[in-house]
């Protein structure tokens, strides 16, 4: 029975396919301090209110750390097979070194078990982006130690929860930390330094590999992996400026992650463009970060567009822009993997990590009528079938977001939940769109 909106796409996914939404712990927890937590680098970083749109921060958010059953029973109504989130570095560990905190592994226990009594598989991820202050305090991601530190914190993770965890990603989206904390300063610390950035680059990789060692030791069940956010590069125009320029900016991003774990050195041009920034690399690093991984988690939402006119030439926006201004882009999803795919033969399964879009939702008369949203994901799933049919070894897909969130230095100005949250009250209420995939997953063929 076809009752919510827009329900006209076949869901003719394998039938083990795996069904998530995904959060990240600073985004929805809020409990800033409860418990023994120590503040992370985003706790810092909201001080300053120049630093987010809204001049918000995170010491409530969602609640999430309060209200977590019920957005557990929220998942489970949908039907999800899996839930995508983040462990706070700074809740079970205060200060990124030294001692455990067992009151802030309790509340991790405790969203296990819910997990597991409403059979939802979690995919947990170590890093997303809140470092213990502790540690940006004695130089954050720039001082090498941190590396050794965060593959100490994934030990004791695996230790303690490795056999109840499905898959286990290191770092979310490792560009961002590099790029937008330590380049552009958008994001916490807030640095803006090309140099120290791409420094930062490689010690995130580092950590990755000592991480990915660590638990190894540890010899858990949970699949092991990383989480990127990928693009591909096109070029504005045909002309040789554009075209170089999409040659570097694909080489320095997506490239830069992926050939140091696939094929253990940097991309060539992007190092020769990087000149006197690029990173100091030590004897033996290229060994820690080429481990083979049992995943990629691929984090979706546009294309590179790259014009070296100035003003720049626009991308051309077709199918519209999302309220971040991102360009609704599908067809660079299967472009992008199957790309990934030709120029890196081990490469493992694949789990779409997110993919969603920011959309001005407001509640009336209890519903929340979001078709943009639908739109968006349909079209993705549509354009990742593709990539499927093309011979990608796809496992997953999780839908950025589960709820409305703290959405960085964004605040809470943009909404990426399939729930709408009032954050006056904490009301959940479904969105459209949460009602759609509800259907859609329930559709899915049978085995
Ligand atoms: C990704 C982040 C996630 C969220 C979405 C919109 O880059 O991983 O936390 O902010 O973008």
């Amino acid at each position: 029975m076809n009752t919510s909106p827009n329900f006209d796409f076949n869901n003719d996914f394998p039938p083990d396919f795996t069904w998530g939404v995904a959060t990240s712990s600073f985004q929805i927890e809020g409990a800033h301090d409860a418990d023994g937590k120590g503040p992370s680098i985003w706790d810092t970083f909201c001080l300053d209110p120049a630093n987010i749109k809204d001049q918000s921060d995170g010491t409530v958010a969602c609640d999430h750390y309060h209200r977590y059953r019920e957005d557990v029973g929220i998942m489970a109504s949908l039907g999800v097979d899996a839930y995508r989130f983040s462990m706070a570095w700074a809740r079970v560990q205060p200060d990124g070194k030294g001692a455990w905190n067992e009151a802030g592994f309790g509340f991790y226990d405790r969203l296990l078990d819910e997990l597991a009594a409403r059979k939802i598989r979690p995919h947990l991820t170590l890093y997303h982006w809140d470092l213990p202050q502790g540690l940006q305090d004695e130089g954050g991601w720039l001082n090498r130690d941190t590396a050794h530190r965060f593959a100490d914190y994934a030990h004791e993770v695996a230790r303690r929860f490795g056999d109840r965890i499905e898959a286990i990603a290191t770092h979310n989206e490792p560009w961002c930390t590099a790029n937008l904390g330590y380049g552009n300063a958008q994001f916490a610390p807030g640095v803006a330094d090309l140099k120290q950035s791409i420094q930062v680059s490689h010690h995130l990789l580092l950590s990755h590999g000592l991480a990915m060692r660590a638990m190894r030791e540890v010899g858990s069940r949970a699949k092991l992996g990383i989480v990127l956010n990928q693009w591909t590069a096109d070029p504005a125009t045909d002309s040789p400026e554009d075209r170089a320029l999409a040659e570097f900016e694909y080489a320095r991003s997506t490239a830069w992650f992926m050939d140091p774990i696939f094929k253990g050195h940097y991309p060539e041009l992007a190092l020769r463009g990087h000149g006197a920034n690029a990173p100091e690399v030590r004897d033996g690093d290229f060994d820690i970060i080429r481990q083979k991984i049992d995943f990629l988690g691929c984090n979706y939402y546009f294309r590179a567009w790259c014009s070296s006119a100035t003003p720049p030439v626009p991308a051309p926006a077709k199918q519209g822009v999302t309220d971040m201004g991102w360009e609704i882009y599908p067809q660079g999803l299967p472009e992008l993997l199957v790309k990934l795919k030709a120029e890196y033969p081990e490469l493992p399964p694949i789990y779409i990590t997110e993919n969603g879009m920011a959309n001005p939702d407001k509640v009336a008369d209890g519903h929340v009528h979001d078709p943009q949203r639908i739109a968006y994901v349909r079209s993705h799933l549509h354009a990742l079938k593709q990539a499927m049919e093309a011979g990608v070894d796809v496992r997953g897909y999780f839908l950025w977001s589960l709820l409305d969130n703290f959405e960085w230095n964004s605040g809470y100005s943009k909404r990426f939940g399939i729930v709408h949250v009032d954050y006056a009250t904490q009301q959940r209420t479904l969105k459209d769109s949460a009602l759609w995939y509800r259907e859609f997953i329930a559709a899915r063929a049978r085995a």
